[in-house]
């Protein structure tokens, strides 16, 4: 497995990781190396994602089969919930390289073309953040895709040359948070499209227990499940835990992770039950308290918590979402019944029939 660049990192707007790096799914410079040495390589070893990895093994032992390259996939869904390692596991069922990049190192022209010279016949090149693919890549990529050519021009005005370069058949697997921001002409050219869903708590207990066992920190059922359950149904960050865990464990007892050293760990770090860390907690109590449950609209929660709109909904929201915590309507945010019996808030209404909490 080759990785091209890093570039994307520089160009990354968003980065809640530098204010809170634990329970939010972006990855980040120190999760890379750790991400790599614990992935897992093969079907059996991955966990979760039971529907999509059937269809997998059945698309992947059909290409074996005619001895053709995979069709082109694309994997959407939140981050953090494998689409990276997932793509790892299909290269070596192939058993051909895969290379990865992302879009935004996809810059100029250039880069795009080097990477797909570089391909050799039948190898995967990965994209992640493909819908941050510019315009002009997106242009050299369709051709590539469909009928593994590549158009190159060369001179200028009248003298313009069209040149045809012939590539190898290669697979492109996309990974994106936002199908709905990748174009349709980009979309139409990914014959399987998948989508990847959150894990659940044994899921994710599996994938402790797993990471704990390769990093020789001792976990019981327990410990794997408070863990799992307060890790938002995303691996990374179930992954990040374990970590901080196995250190609060060394420090303040014998190393070994069981439900209460978990706890108290996770209390500490001010991650809760649902794996709500403060900013959740402060986007939920400031639309229960200071907007009477909601709706309100995204930019006035941004304004008031001093975040950027963009980070409420791709980084905090999803979660929230899928939770059951809030909700979005065409009018603004609202919490739930729900939320608002985490938080321990009551709904009170008053004599004027005005709703608000406390
Ligand atoms: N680490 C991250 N994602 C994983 C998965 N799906 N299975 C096992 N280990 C993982």
């Amino acid at each position: 497995m080759s990785i091209i660049s890093d570039k994307q990192n520089k160009n990354k707007k968003i980065d809640i990781n530098a204010k809170n790096p634990i329970v939010k799914p972006e990855t980040n410079e120190g999760d890379k190396s750790f991400e790599n040495s614990i992935r897992p390589k093969t079907f059996d070893a991955y966990i979760g994602q039971g529907a999509l990895k059937e269809t997998l093994k059945i698309t992947i032992a059909a290409a074996k089969k005619r001895e053709q390259p995979l069709d082109h996939l694309l994997f959407y869904g939140p981050p953090g919930l494998g689409k990276t390692t997932l793509a790892g596991v299909i290269a070596g069922q192939m058993g051909v390289e895969i290379k990865i990049t992302s879009a935004p190192a996809l810059e100029r022209p250039r880069d795009i073309i080097g990477i797909l010279m570089s391909l050799k016949g039948g190898e995967i090149l990965f994209i992640d953040e493909i819908h941050r693919l510019n315009k002009v890549a997106e242009e050299i990529l369709y051709p590539a895709m469909e009928d593994f050519y590549l158009d190159m021009t060369t001179g200028k005005a009248q003298t313009v040359k069209t040149l045809r370069l012939p590539l190898p058949k290669f697979t492109l697997i996309g990974a994106t948070t936002k199908a709905g921001a990748l174009s349709g002409p980009l979309r139409d050219r990914f014959g399987i499209i998948h989508r990847l869903q959150f894990y659940t708590d044994e899921e994710l207990s599996k994938v402790v227990t797993r990471t704990a066992g390769i990093l020789n920190i001792e976990i019981d059922k327990d410990g794997a499940l408070e863990i799992a359950s307060r890790s938002r149904g995303t691996p990374r960050i179930a992954n990040r835990l374990v970590k901080r865990v196995a250190d609060f464990a060394l420090v303040k007892s014998d190393g070994k992770i069981g439900r209460e050293i978990a706890k108290a760990a996770l209390d500490t770090l001010k991650i809760d039950e649902c794996g709500l860390d403060m900013t959740d907690r402060g986007l939920l109590k400031l639309i229960a308290e200071k907007f009477n449950g909601g709706p309100v609209g995204i930019e006035t929660l941004a304004a008031a918590l001093g975040e950027d709109v963009k980070t409420l909904e791709d980084v905090c929201e999803p979660y929230l979402l899928q939770a059951g915590l809030l909700q979005r309507t065409p009018r603004g945010r609202m919490i739930t019944p729900y939320a608002l019996e985490h938080l321990g808030l009551k709904k009170r209404v008053t004599s004027a029939q005005q709703s608000f909490f406390d």
